[in-house]
């Protein structure tokens, strides 16, 4: 059709700028926000000034993701009025952020989100652009796991950020982002997660929400992070996998209730850019302190140099956690799997 310009319907492109938000999301996002109302392809098409065999696509493809689509001659197509989709708009409306979340840049589907972050801001993507996925079909956590990443049911993000910042001070933000995450699901939710070092969420001795922190820089310099996030928001106990159904929880099997999954990622966004204001280490430090039950407990960390058993006594100040062992001796931990007697 003349006057449209190619839409790119698989959508994982990145700009010399940054990234784009595709045209199988823009479909999905203009169902969401219509959601009583039937609407025409054609209608969608020229909304998005695209083809109609792109919005098309994008229908298969969101009803593969398994999002109940109806459709009535003559009518047109509508999406069944359950489904909470994030609309960018709405999001925008609801940030009052300077920077963080700005822009929001979303996928039905990707690998990644925090691999998409990395590629975006090696091409030159901006400090705050937030990089959001329905669905992670290979979604990364900490020393090498997959992280389970289901359709529509949490927020999988990954945030690019751009601070003047050394890179042995990165530490920084993935703590006072699990603050950020737990002040933001207690104000939301009235529950109080339990922050682990280094970068957990947990409810009721499971585990609520991750976060990966992936660093380019060199020298001194630190070129930018990617932070990406997965909160576990709407799934019942019986979505999880049987292989972590005894570990994982989402905030509706800890408060018996469903979540906007926009008003929590604005309120999460909001929240990091309030505890980011100023990147102060002690401040950061202090604030993780207050939120977990680590510190004055038993944990066992399984290291690279070797098991580390002992009491967490503090976090340094270079974000290593400090155990005393049995010896008396103070270890520094700076990365490990912490296990085991850290259920405290
Ligand atoms: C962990 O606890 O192991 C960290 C989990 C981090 C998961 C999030 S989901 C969004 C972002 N993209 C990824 O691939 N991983 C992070």
């Amino acid at each position: 059709m003349s006057g449209k310009r190619p839409c790119n319907p698989s959508g994982t492109s990145v700009r010399t700028d940054g990234v784009e938000t595709p045209i199988a999301y823009r479909v999905l996002e203009a169902l969401g926000g219509r959601r009583t109302a039937y609407v025409r392809v054609p209608d969608i098409a020229d909304a998005l000034s695209c083809k109609h065999d792109d919005v098309r696509g994008a229908i298969g493809a969101i009803r593969r993701l398994g999002y109940s689509i109806s459709e009535r001659s003559g009518a047109g197509i509508r999406l069944d009025t359950e489904t909470d989709v994030i609309v960018r708009s709405d999001l925008l409306g609801r940030l009052g952020t300077r920077a963080l979340g700005r822009p929001p840049v979303c996928f039905l589907e990707l690998d990644s989100t925090n691999a998409l972050a990395t590629r975006a801001a090696l091409a030159g993507a901006s400090h705050g652009t937030v990089v959001l996925a329905e669905h992670q079909k290979a979604g990364r956590g900490r020393l090498g796991r997959t992280w389970f990443s289901p359709p529509g049911a949490g927020l999988w993000f990954s945030l690019i950020l751009r601070y003047e910042l050394t890179v042995a001070r990165t530490w920084m933000l993935t703590l006072g982002a699990a603050v950020a995450l737990a002040d933001a699901v207690e104000a939301l939710t009235g529950v109080h997660p339990d922050v682990r070092w280094p970068n957990d969420l947990y409810l009721n001795d499971r585990k609520l929400a991750g976060i990966l922190t992936e660093v380019r820089g060199g020298g001194d310099r630190l070129d930018f992070a990617v932070l990406g996030i997965g909160i576990n928001v709407n799934q019942e106990e019986a979505d999880f996998p049987a292989g972590l159904r005894d570990t994982a929880t989402s905030i509706r099997c800890g408060t018996g209730r469903t979540y906007d999954r926009t008003g929590l990622l604005a309120d999460v966004l909001r929240s990091l850019e309030h505890v980011y204001a100023g990147l102060d280490a002690e401040s950061i430090r202090g604030r993780w302190a207050g939120k977990t039950r680590m510190l004055g407990n038993p944990v066992f960390i399984d290291t690279d140099a070797g098991p580390v058993r002992g009491v967490a006594e503090d976090v340094g100040s270079d974000g290593a956690l400090l155990v005393r062992g049995a010896d008396g001796g103070l270890r520094r931990v700076l990365a490990g799997d912490v296990g085991g007697d850290a259920k405290v």
